[in-house]
């Protein structure tokens, strides 16, 4: 383990640590350990150093923990989820997973970041990933179904997040086509697919999750769209390994019923979910727009948009939507 991190792991609980403490138990000199500390400000960790006290950080942070993580797992998810990796450092956890999946790692395989230095976003964007922060989570999962068959995915892994929300004690949130998880009309969550098709005709999907749970506030300014982070939402400290564990429960199960029933078993879920529903959005085209009311979707994950009494069905992955405020 690189000693930055064995000395955040420390500094984790909040409280201050004297140069020497951490040096004794790093097996390091006080210089070394200050040499150390210095990099935490590449992760953007922001440290106080007070003479005669040592070190602490501006604020404790919740290490994401496998054991911690697995107690919010139920037994019938753990089941379909045969392997977690928790990485410090990372460039994306998708591309990790699709290269592992490349490699014949299982179904089922999880990979979460405590930060992420590419994050990959929708539409090519970057999907800012600050250090201990919030939840950078995918998993791996092998369809025995045709790429075809799984264009309503993306919209039945937003039903599963907001399900885990719930659980974790945030029920008013809401999706916009075809899948960010909003609050109050900002991002909280937003969903990657990334999918290869196999000769056999059945096809990988790695699954990714990006959950604002406690956005740094020098991270904030590289946001380009309004957003908002869970502990905001609920003015509480909240558990990032608690909300991992509920997340990767409920997407386990529906990535299972998925597989078995299709969008059908999620169609009336989202539909009261939605975030448009009945109200004026606008509709991205590649050179043009159109302005409509949305009706929800239809049964294979299309968007309806009500055109001045003209009733029109968008495919996911055509458009993209944008709330008329
Ligand atoms: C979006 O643009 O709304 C989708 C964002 C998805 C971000 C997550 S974070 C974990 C996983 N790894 C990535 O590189 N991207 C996804």
């Amino acid at each position: 383990m690189q000693p930055r991190f064995q000395l955040l792991r420390i500094l984790s609980d909040g409280h201050f640590h004297s140069g020497e403490t951490l040096g004794a138990t790093l097996g390091m000199g006080r210089s070394a350990v200050w040499k150390h500390l210095k990099t935490l400000a590449e992760w953007d960790i922001v440290l106080h150093a007070v003479s005669g006290k040592g070190y602490r950080l501006a604020h404790p942070l919740e290490l994401l923990d496998r054991d911690a993580i697995l107690c919010f797992v139920t037994e019938e998810a753990r089941a379909l989820l045969p392997d977690l990796e928790i990485h410090h450092d990372i460039d994306s956890t998708n591309r990790y997973l699709t290269q592992k999946g490349r490699l014949g790692a299982p179904s089922g395989q999880v990979c979460l970041a405590e930060r992420q230095q590419a994050g990959r976003g929708r539409r090519g964007r970057t999907w800012i990933s600050p250090f201990g922060a919030n939840i950078y989570l995918s998993v791996l999962w092998r369809f025995a179904l045709s790429p075809e068959s799984l264009s309503g995915l993306g919209l039945a892994v937003g039903v599963a997040v907001t399900r885990a929300l719930q659980d974790a004690g945030m029920p008013d949130v809401e999706l916009k086509w075809p899948n960010d998880i909003l609050w109050q009309g900002r991002k909280l969550a937003g969903i990657l697919l990334e999918m290869t098709g196999e000769l056999s005709g059945s096809c990988s999907v790695v699954v990714g999750i990006g959950l604002n749970v406690r956005m740094p506030r020098q991270t904030v300014a590289m946001i380009d769209q309004p957003w908002v982070d869970m502990e905001t939402a609920l003015d509480a400290p909240v558990s990032r390994n608690e909300v991992a564990g509920r997340l990767l429960r409920h997407l386990a199960l529906a990535l299972r019923q998925f597989e078995a029933d299709g969008l059908s078993a999620f169609h009336d879920e989202w539909m009261r979910l939605d975030a448009a529903n009945g109200k004026p959005v606008t509709l991205q085209l590649h050179n043009d727009s159109i302005t409509g009311v949305g009706r929800g979707i239809d049964a294979s994950g299309a968007l309806i948009l009500d055109d001045n009494g003209v009733i029109r069905h968008f495919p996911y992955g055509e458009v993209s939507l944008r709330m008329v405020s």
